[in-house]
């Protein structure tokens, strides 16, 4: 095999739940991770050595395209297990909107993961892929098995749950924020009192997923990182508001920001909202969820 291509899906979190610190500075999270319809796609060609283009209608010029780049980890990771001693030629057309808290990295790094395998033919196990990607990042195992995903420990202890589609207007923010800065932006907030996390996402939010109650839905989504996020971007409130004011069910910050999204009752309610945000002058996806993880396209 010469080349191969992997679809890897952006994520949002449906409810985030802060916890404690631990003593390598990561916290406990108790996290509902739901996949989305929008699509990195990567490509990877057999080559002497590794390489990274990027592409995308998203802003690419914080992207390291370098070893920092987790697509490169990815495959130094795949290659150390395996063994391997091939390199790859890589492309990313990126659509997840990128620093903006829905995880498009380690979209990326879980799509980079699959592709060398295949190109490789090291048939890792989805137990291999899994522990790898917890070592790229605390989201990249949630793109590898994509859907909803109920997240534990730093985000990479993974449980599956049901879930109807539901549907989203998705505003990227022209700013980055840095993950470990809203991380510890929250610790400054809360002083020495983190809460105790609990122990299992709100039963309300289980059901409204499984029924696909948009309405039911929209009064459970929570996210201790959004007052970071607000304290680091305090623009973001407007956007919030435009979607209170434009008939959003609910609107929250995506992961750690500052990406909103915005739920929809169903499909033609969110081309109405995408709508109103466009007249608003914003930019704007539409997205449903939930989606696959990254997988491999067969042409
Ligand atoms: O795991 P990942 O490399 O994506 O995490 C990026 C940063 O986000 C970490 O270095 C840490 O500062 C913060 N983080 C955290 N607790 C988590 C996940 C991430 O504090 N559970």
């Amino acid at each position: 095999m010469t080349s191969v291509t992997v679809k890897a899906p952006g994520k949002i979190n449906l409810a985030l739940h802060v916890g404690p610190k631990d003593s390598a500075g990561y916290h406990d999270l108790l996290t509902v991770f739901q996949a989305v319809n929008v699509w990195e796609t990567l490509t990877a060609e057999d080559a002497p050595e590794f390489s990274l283009t990027v592409t995308g209608d998203v802003v690419l010029d914080e992207i390291p395209l370098d070893e920092n780049n987790l697509v490169i980890q990815a495959a130094r990771a795949a290659q150390r297990v395996t063994g391997h001693g091939g390199a790859a030629a890589f492309h990313v057309d990126k659509k997840v909107p990128v620093g903006g808290g829905m995880a498009g990295g380690s979209a990326d790094a879980a799509a980079a993961l699959i592709a060398v395998d295949a190109l490789w033919g090291t048939n890792l196990s989805q137990v291999q892929l899994l522990e790898l990607a917890s070592e790229l990042g605390s989201d990249v195992p949630f793109m590898l098995e994509g859907y909803t995903q109920i997240g534990r420990g730093r985000g990479h202890l993974l449980e599956g749950v049901e879930s109807l589609p539901f549907f989203w207007v998705v505003v990227p923010q022209p700013l980055h924020l840095s993950t470990p800065l809203v991380y510890s932006t929250l610790d400054e907030l809360r002083g020495d009192s983190a809460p105790a996390l609990p122990t299992a996402p709100s039963q309300a939010l289980l059901d409204a997923l499984f029924a696909g109650e948009a309405h039911a839905l929209a009064q459970e989504l929570v996210n201790d990182l959004a007052a970071p996020a607000l304290t680091l971007a305090p623009q973001i409130q407007s956007v919030l508001d435009s979607g209170t004011r434009l008939g959003a069910l609910a609107g929250m910050v995506s992961g750690s920001g500052p990406t909103c999204v915005f739920l929809a009752e169903d499909a033609d309610h969110q081309a109405r909202l995408a709508d109103g945000f466009d007249a608003e002058g914003h930019y704007v996806l539409r997205a449903s969820s939930p989606a696959r993880g990254a997988h491999r396209l067969r042409r």
